[in-house]
């Protein structure tokens, strides 16, 4: 798969249309930042007059958080043609209940840590489903909606790892998978980032949170998504 292919192919995913909210998605390994500059951007979108939503998968719903749940405290592993699947229904849910209502105005602005991408990644990439296969369980309104913009976030499977053993949290169902997994993780967002290219947004992880930030801000502004 690549990006001509994509546009060649898939002609149904596309962002809301213009003079509906604002639909914006983060994304990268753990420990990336997401939740980071997420609430960062949240707050100036907040003073611009924006009404801002941080939502964030699997969750947003009663049921999407039951299934979160489910999910990552899970001792034996899923299939990837399953997991796929229960990220997609929690997905479906959000979009239903949350995201759809919310674009009618144009005042709002939706902010997702992990959409898509991470099912691309995950179960695409990294559990071998292959980038085609979740597009095809993505293929059906409202499900093939895309972010107006997507950031990734990018650092490396090292630091990831040194971010999540400075933070001393307890490793969920993901984090206790090998090294090697979080190597394929940050391939399969690599991968999106080139698929997606028109979409995504990469950028260094790296920099400093303000660094990060101020990027974040003017690529919105210069894409005349927010002034
Ligand atoms: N630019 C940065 N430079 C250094 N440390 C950072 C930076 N951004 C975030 N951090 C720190 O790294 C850790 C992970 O950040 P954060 O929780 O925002 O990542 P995340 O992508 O939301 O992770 P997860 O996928 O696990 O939810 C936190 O301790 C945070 O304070
Ligand atoms: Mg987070």
């Amino acid at each position: 798969m690549n990006a001509q292919d994509f546009k060649e192919n898939y002609p149904q995913f596309q962002a809301p249309q213009q003079g509906q909210g604002l639909f914006i998605s983060f994304e990268g390994i753990e420990g990336s930042g997401k939740s980071t500059q997420i609430q960062i951007l949240s707050q100036y979108l907040n003073e611009q007059g924006y009404q801002t939503s941080v939502l964030r998968e699997p969750g947003g719903t009663i049921f999407g958080e039951k299934l979160r749940d489910a999910i990552l405290s899970s001792k034996e592993s899923l299939s990837a043609l399953a997991e796929a699947h229960l990220f997609a229904s929690a997905r479906a849910q959000l979009l239903h209940e949350k995201i759809i209502p919310k674009l009618k105005d144009p005042k709002n602005v939706i902010l997702l840590d992990r959409y898509i991408d991470s099912s691309f990644a995950y179960q695409g990439v990294a559990r071998g489903l292959g980038i085609n296969e979740i597009l095809r369980i993505h293929h059906t309104y409202p499900l093939c909606l895309f972010p107006h913009t997507t950031f990734y976030l990018a650092i490396s499977p090292e630091d990831s790892l040194k971010r999540q053993e400075a933070r001393g949290q307890e490793r969920d169902y993901f984090e206790s998978e090998k090294f090697q997994f979080t190597q394929k993780l940050f391939e399969g967002f690599e991968k999106c980032s080139e698929v997606f290219n028109q979409r995504i947004v990469k950028i260094d992880g790296n920099q400093t949170r303000e660094d990060v930030s101020k990027q974040i801000k003017k690529t919105l502004s210069n894409r005349n998504l927010t002034p």
